[in-house]
C-alpha cells in the first residue's frame, strides 16, 4: 500500500464524520484551536478499556458532573468512586483510577504528564492508554493500537498472518501511517473508521475513505481479516 497521503484522506473524512462523544472537542471548537481536557481524555480511555462507547457514556457524564477535575477526583472517598463505577465492571480500573488521580495531584502538581513515558508511570495506565492520552490530549505522535486499529491495518495491508502473532507487524504498520500533523484526531479517526465502516462483519467498503488502496477489498477477503489463531 502506498501510504503517502493516506492520513490526510482519513483526517478529511474525520472532519465530516467524527462521532460526537462527550470527551471530544466539537469540530468548530477544534478548528478554533480548543484542546481536549487531559482529565476527560484519561477518564474516558480508562472507562473504554474493555467497555463499549455506548456503555461508557452515562458513567462518564455522572463522573465528570460529580468530579469535574483531577483534584476533585483525587480527594473523593474510595467508596464513593467504587459506588459510581458499579455496573461498569473490571473494578481494578476504578481503584487504579483513584490511585492515578492522586498520583497526578501528589507527584505532578495536578497536571497530567504529556508524554507516553510520563503517562506510563500512572497506576492503571498501560501502553494503549498512555498512547491514546498522549496523542488525543497532547497531540504527541504516539502509536495507538486497539482492536479496531488492528482490524483496519490488517485489511488495508492485506495481512494474512493471524492474531495474536500478527500484533507486532500490525503495530509497525500503524506506526508507519501515524502522522505528525493532528495525531490525536488521526488516532480517533482510525477508531471511528473501525467502529462505523471497517466493522468486524459486513464492512461498508462502498463508503470507506480508504477503499481505494485497501488490499483486502481488492482481493475480496475483507470479511476474513484479521485472521485469528483458534484458541
Ligand atoms: N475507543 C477508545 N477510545 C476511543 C476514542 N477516543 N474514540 C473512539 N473510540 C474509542
Amino acid at each position: 500500500v502506498a501510504t503517502e497521503g493516506l492520513s490526510d484522506v482519513l483526517l478529511a473524512w474525520y472532519d465530516r464524520h467524527a462521532r460526537v462523544m462527550p470527551w471530544r472537542v466539537a469540530p468548530a471548537d477544534r478548528a478554533a484551536g480548543v484542546r481536549p481536557d487531559p482529565y476527560r481524555v484519561w477518564l474516558s480511555e480508562v472507562m473504554l478499556q474493555q467497555t463499549t462507547v455506548a456503555a461508557v457514556r452515562d458513567y462518564f457524564h455522572r463522573f465528570t458532573a460529580r468530579w469535574p477535575d483531577v483534584a476533585a477526583l483525587a480527594s473523593a472517598a474510595d467508596a464513593d468512586v467504587m459506588a459510581e463505577w458499579a455496573g461498569l465492571g473490571y473494578y481494578a480500573r476504578a481503584r487504579n483510577l483513584l490511585k492515578g488521580a492522586r498520583a497526578v495531584v501528589a507527584d505532578h502538581g495536578g497536571h497530567f504528564p504529556d508524554t507516553v513515558a510520563g503517562l506510563l508511570t500512572l497506576p492503571g495506565v498501560g501502553p494503549y492508554t498512555a498512547a491514546a492520552v498522549a496523542s488525543i490530549a497532547f497531540d504527541a505522535p504516539a502509536v495507538v493500537v486497539d482492536g479496531n486499529v488492528e482490524r483496519v491495518m490488517a485489511r488495508l495491508h492485506g495481512v494474512e498472518q493471524p492474531l495474536p502473532a500478527a500484533k507486532p507487524a500490525l503495530t509497525a504498520l500503524a506506526a508507519a501511517l501515524t502522522p505528525d500533523r493532528r495525531p490525536g484526531d488521526y488516532a480517533q479517526a482510525v477508531m471511528d473508521l473501525g467502529a462505523t465502516i471497517c466493522t468486524p462483519r459486513n464492512p461498508a467498503c462502498g463508503i470507506c475513505p480508504w477503499s481505494g488502496p485497501c488490499v483486502a477489498r481488492a482481493e475480496g477477503v475483507q470479511a476474513d481479516l484479521p485472521r485469528k489463531t483458534p484458541k
